[in-house]
C-alpha cells in the first residue's frame, strides 16, 4: 500500500488517525503530571507504594482478589504460566489466530504451543475444536480475549474439566490484553480463569506511558510464587536469595501512578468506545463488508473495531485514498511465522489464514470526533470492490 501522503496525526487535518495518543493524554495531563512529581519527590521507583495501590485497585476492579504488576504482557504471560506449574516439554493449547506474543510466552518456558482454530463468528477460541486438542501433555490453556471479546470461558472450562485426567486438571488461563474492561455474562475478564495476563502497552484500552503488565488471579499460591518470580525469584521473607530461577519484571513506580490516572478514566473511555461501535453497526450498510457481532453473553471492551471482507486489500487502498488509517490484525497466523518455521501443530491454522487475509482494523478509540466517526462511515459504505480482483 503507498504511503499516505497527510501524516496521521496532522492536527485539523482530514486523516483519520488509527489512535491518538497525543489527544489521550491532552485530557489527563494535569492529572499524570501531578502523579509523576509524587513518585519523584517520595524518591522511591521500583516496588513502591504506587505499585501496592494500583496493584489493589486493579484487582478490585477485575474482580480478582489478587493482581502483581510486572513489565509488560508478554512476561505476564510467561509468569502466569510458569506459577500454574507449565513446565518444558509440556503442551499448552492457545488460538491459532492470535498476537505472536501469545505463543512465544509458551515457548519461552520451553513448552509447546497446540493450536485451537476460532469460532467463525466470534473469532475467540472454539470450544467445541478446544476438546481434540487437550492431551494427557496439556498443562494449560491460553483462551485470548480477542479484540476485547470474551472468549466463552464456560464452555471452555466445560472441555477442559471434561478432559481431566491422572495427571490433573489443565489449568486455564486468561490473555487479556485486550480484554480491559470486557464482560463476560456477569463477570469482568481477567476474573474468568485460574489466572490472567494483562499488557498495559500504550495502545491498550488501559495504557501506561511505556510498557507495562499485571497478573490477576484468586489462587494466592499462584500470586505469591508471580511476586517472587518477578523479583529474581527471591522470598517476600528472605530477599538476596534466590529461591526459583526467577527473572527482573516489574512494574515501576511511574508506571503504576500513571495507570492509577488512567484506570480512574477506563469505563468512561470503553463507554465512548461502545457508542462509537454502535453508530458503525447501526450505520455501516455496505453488503461487501462483514461487522463484527457481539453474543448476547458478551460485551466487548471494543479494543478493535474489525470488519472481515473478501476484497480486504481493495478496501485497505480504498480507506487510504479517503483519508482514514487501517492496521490488519493479524496478517499472519503465529504458526505460519518463521518463529515455528519447524513445528507441526496438531491442527492446521486454516480459519486463521483465511482471518489473517480478510480482516481490517478501522479506527476506533475514545478521542475519535463525531467529524471523524462519520468520515470512516462515509469511507466504508462508499466502498464499490471490484469483483473477481481481490
Ligand atoms: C493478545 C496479546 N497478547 C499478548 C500481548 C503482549 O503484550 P506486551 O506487548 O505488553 O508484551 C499482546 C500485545 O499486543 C496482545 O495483543
Amino acid at each position: 500500500m503507498s504511503a499516505p501522503s497527510v501524516p496521521d496525526t496532522q492536527p485539523g487535518g482530514r486523516r483519520v488517525a488509527f489512535v491518538d495518543l497525543v489527544r489521550a493524554h491532552a485530557e489527563l495531563r494535569a492529572q499524570i503530571d501531578e502523579a509523576v512529581a509524587r513518585v519523584i519527590t517520595r524518591g522511591r521507583f521500583v516496588l513502591g507504594e504506587e505499585l501496592e495501590a494500583f496493584e489493589s485497585e486493579f484487582a478490585s476492579y477485575v474482580g480478582s482478589r489478587h493482581c502483581v504488576g510486572v513489565a509488560n504482557g508478554t512476561e505476564a504471560l510467561v509468569l502466569a504460566l510458569g506459577a500454574a506449574g507449565v513446565a518444558a516439554g509440556d503442551e499448552v493449547v492457545v488460538p491459532t489466530n492470535t498476537c505472536s506474543p501469545t505463543w512465544l510466552a509458551v515457548s519461552a518456558l520451553g513448552a509447546v504451543p497446540v493450536g485451537v482454530e476460532p469460532d467463525p463468528d466470534t473469532y475467540t477460541m472454539d470450544p467445541s475444536r478446544l476438546r481434540a486438542a487437550l492431551g494427557a501433555r496439556t498443562a494449560a490453556v491460553v483462551p485470548v480475549h480477542l479484540y476485547g471479546l470474551a472468549a466463552d470461558m464456560d464452555a471452555i472450562r466445560a472441555a477442559v474439566e471434561d478432559s481431566a485426567s491422572g495427571s490433573g486438571t489443565p489449568r486455564l488461563v486468561e490473555d487479556a490484553a485486550q480484554a480491559h474492561g470486557t464482560r463476560y455474562r456477569s463477570r469482568r475478564a481477567g476474573s474468568l480463569g485460574d489466572a490472567a495476563a494483562w499488557s498495559f502497552y500504550p495502545t491498550k484500552n488501559l495504557g501506561a506511558l511505556g510498557d507495562g503488565g499485571a497478573v490477576t488471579t484468586d489462587d494466592e499460591d499462584l500470586a505469591r510464587r508471580v511476586r517472587s518470580l518477578r523479583n529474581y525469584g527471591w522470598g517476600e521473607a528472605d530477599p538476596y536469595v534466590s529461591r526459583t530461577r526467577g527473572m527482573n519484571s516489574r512494574l515501576d513506580e511511574i508506571q503504576a501512578a500513571i495507570l492509577r490516572v488512567k484506570l480512574g478514566r477506563l469505563e468512561e473511555w470503553n463507554a465512548r468506545r461502545a457508542a462509537i461501535a454502535d453508530a458503525y453497526i447501526s450505520r455501516i450498510s455496505n453488503p461487501a463488508l462483514r461487522l463484527p457481532r457481539e453474543p448476547a453473553w458478551a460485551r466487548s471492551s471494543w479494543h478493535l473495531f474489525v470488519l472481515r471482507s473478501p476484497w480486504r486489500d481493495q478496501l485497505r487502498e480504498h480507506m487510504d485514498r479517503l483519508g482514514v488509517a487501517t492496521l490488519v490484525h493479524y496478517p499472519v497466523p503465529p504458526a505460519d511465522q518463521p518463529a515455528y518455521a519447524d513445528d507441526s501443530p496438531s491442527e492446521g491454522s486454516e480459519l486463521a489464514r483465511q482471518l489473517g487475509s480478510e480482516v481490517l482494523s478501522v479506527p476506533l478509540h475514545p478521542h475519535l470526533s463525531a467529524a471523524e466517526v462519520d468520515q470512516v462511515v462515509d469511507a466504508l459504505n462508499s466502498f464499490e470492490p471490484v469483483r473477481g480482483d481481490r
